[in-house]
């Protein structure tokens, strides 16, 4: 029966491609920057998706990354609320974010600025104030949009 055979070849196939390079899912909201930090095996739910602009050197790894403006969003999978700047600034090499200024998040009623990130590909460590704090990669697989303030009707 070739037919069954070519479907479940089919089937076979659909199941080993990454569920996002399947057509039927909405595209994402992804700037250049979002596809940098997956180059640097990082994923895209770092970063809202509100991007306007970024720039990074190569050499160094220095880099700016330039929000539309102030942004707060609630990062999972402990819901704690993020602040981020309108700009953000770090130095990025494979697997390790350091320097980072202008993402903060609130906990034990005060504001602690992320200071580094790092990933190996199936944990992200945040480090806040020289503690560090662990969480799966997969709660950042999509880059999340900023609540409230300032967005263009719709
Ligand atoms: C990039 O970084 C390198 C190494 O720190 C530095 O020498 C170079 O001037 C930088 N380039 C730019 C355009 O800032």
């Amino acid at each position: 029966m070739r037919i069954s055979l070519s479907l479940v070849l089919f089937l076979l196939f659909s199941l080993l491609v990454d569920s996002s390079d399947l057509p039927d899912v909405p595209a994402r909201p992804v700037s250049r920057a979002h596809a940098e930090l997956t180059a640097y095996g990082f994923p895209i739910g770092l970063l809202p998706a509100d991007v306007r602009g970024y720039s990074i050197n190569a050499t160094s790894g220095d880099f700016a990354v330039d929000l539309h403006g102030p942004c707060r969003l609630t990062l999972p999978p402990d819901n704690y609320l993020a602040a981020y700047s309108e700009k953000i600034t770090g130095k990025i090499v494979r697997g390790r974010i350091a320097g980072l200024e202008g993402i903060r998040v609130r906990a034990l009623f005060r504001w602690w600025s992320i200071t580094g990130i790092k990933s190996s590909g199936e944990n992200l460590v945040f480090e806040v104030a020289g503690v560090s704090a662990k969480y799966p990669s997969k709660n950042f697989d999509e880059a999340p949009s900023c609540e409230g303030g300032k967005r263009a009707s719709s």
